[in-house]
């Protein structure tokens, strides 16, 4: 396929091209994300009942697409088997080009960024509970196929918010799955407050940037943790009190398997960092931001005050945590899990957004011929804030049809 020509389609809004271009893994792929994804030419799918057809002007890059080209923990295609191609991308800002029977919000020729989760309607958890405890809960472009790493993609009308316009493409791209995934995790499910102390693990990658702003918003005074010192200065300029570097306590970080000798070291270093979170917080936190898993569960429940919360979204480091369990009946702390946001949280949070009140943080944009790459690159750690890629714009700052600050661009990282 000529990728030099990916910002061309030959069709207008209302009708789709026969094929498009598409970044496919394939389960026999399946490793180093640089090898697991390559461009394939694939049909262009007909939206369904109350589905959506987006072209694709910019996608987001997110954690879930290395994990789907690892293969790890579990084979995507486990959760789609209708389908032998796997095109990623939960994040995507673009153009309503046809919508499917019964879709009335929305028309051809509408600017929209999408939300990643997927229900039934069907479903009665939809109607009165929360889409994320439906049976049929699904994310777009991980737990499905049709995601936004392809010139059209396929999603639910609920999906559609409607795109901040002092945002380029590229940037109203970049943070809806893991700003959203923040928000519901600070906001809703640990009751995020004025005043609250909060500790915000990887306070500079994706969900970090955004729990960060959050707790400014908030009135929240939070400390994150980073791996460097440029890292370190980008959270403070989105917020933080502070920063702790976590190469200072490497000796903390659970590997799993440790002997009780071992163990008492690390749990020696674990009371140093906790120190010295008191020292920039004043307290110990009410709240503490997890997505690492496996090397610093125990940290965060140890840490966290009596009575105060660990919310937790994701498992980096590894999905199988073991902690000191009195530490958290003892004081009565709560451990929290959340996944992703439904649609109410999404336009909820997208309206900060709209008022910059929250900004997205990009760290690159890179041409739709990066999309291997840029997994690699978050796969490796090199990157902080958001990667997007350009589908449809030909280059960067196109698509603002409003003035305003626009996002905030992260200068760290290799
Ligand atoms: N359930 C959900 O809805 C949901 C949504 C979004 C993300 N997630 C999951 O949450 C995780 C993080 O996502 P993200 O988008 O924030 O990723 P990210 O952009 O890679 O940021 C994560 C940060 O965590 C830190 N980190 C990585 N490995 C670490 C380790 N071993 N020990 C301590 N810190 C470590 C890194 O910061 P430093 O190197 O600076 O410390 C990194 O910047 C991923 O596993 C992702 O799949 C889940």
């Amino acid at each position: 396929m000529d990728l030099q020509r990916i910002s061309e389609v030959d069709t207008e809004p209302g009708e789709l091209p026969r094929t498009m271009a598409a970044w496919v893994i394939r389960q026999e792929r399946e490793g180093e994300p640089k090898d697991a994804f390559q461009v394939e030419e694939i049909e262009v799918p007909e939206p369904g009942a109350f589905e959506v057809i987006v072209r694709v002007m910019a996608a987001g890059v997110n954690f879930n697409n290395v994990w789907a080209a690892l293969g790890q923990p579990v084979s995507v295609f486990r959760y789609h088997p209708q389908e032998d191609h796997h095109i990623g991308g939960s994040d995507a800002s673009g153009v309503v080009w046809k919508v499917g029977e019964g879709v009335t919000r929305w028309k051809p020729g509408d600017e929209v960024v999408v939300h990643c989760n997927q229900a039934s309607y069907e479903d009665p958890e939809v109607h009165g509970l929360d889409p994320l405890a439906a049976p049929s809960q699904k994310i777009w472009g991980y737990e499905t196929s049709w995601g936004s790493f392809a010139q059209f993609t396929k999603v639910q009308a609920q999906q559609l918010l409607p795109k901040p316009r002092h945002l380029a493409w590229e940037e109203a791209a970049s943070y809806g799955l893991t700003y959203f995934t923040a928000y519901r995790m600070l906001i809703d499910q640990a009751k995020l407050q004025a005043g609250h102390r909060v500790l915000i693990w990887g306070a500079a990658g994706g969900l970090g940037v955004f729990a960060t702003q959050l707790c400014r918003l908030t009135g929240a005074d939070c400390l994150g943790v980073v791996s460097s010192a440029d890292k370190g200065a980008l959270v403070e300029q989105l917020g933080a009190r502070g920063f702790i570097d976590r190469s200072d306590y490497t000796g903390m970080m659970r590997h799993g398997g440790e002997s009780a000798e071992q163990e008492k070291v690390r749990f020696g270093e674990t009371r140093r960092f906790a120190k010295a979170v008191k020292e920039v917080l004043g307290d110990s936190p009410d709240i503490v931001f997890e997505h690492v898993g496996q090397a610093t569960f125990p940290t965060s429940v140890f840490v966290v005050r009596p009575f105060g919360k660990v919310v937790i979204c994701g498992a980096t480091s590894g999905y199988n945590l073991d902690f000191d369990v009195r530490y958290l009946w003892m004081r009565q702390k709560q451990i929290i899990g959340s996944h992703f946001a439904n649609a109410w949280e999404c336009n909820k949070a997208n309206q900060l957004i709209e008022q910059s009140k929250i900004r997205p943080v990009l760290w690159r944009t890179m041409p739709f011929e990066q999309v291997a790459d840029a997994h690699q690159l978050m796969h490796e750690n090199r990157h902080a804030g958001k990667i997007a890629v350009l589908v449809g714009a030909t280059q960067e700052g196109q698509g603002r049809t409003a003035e305003g600050p626009g996002a905030i661009h992260a200068e760290v990282g290799a």
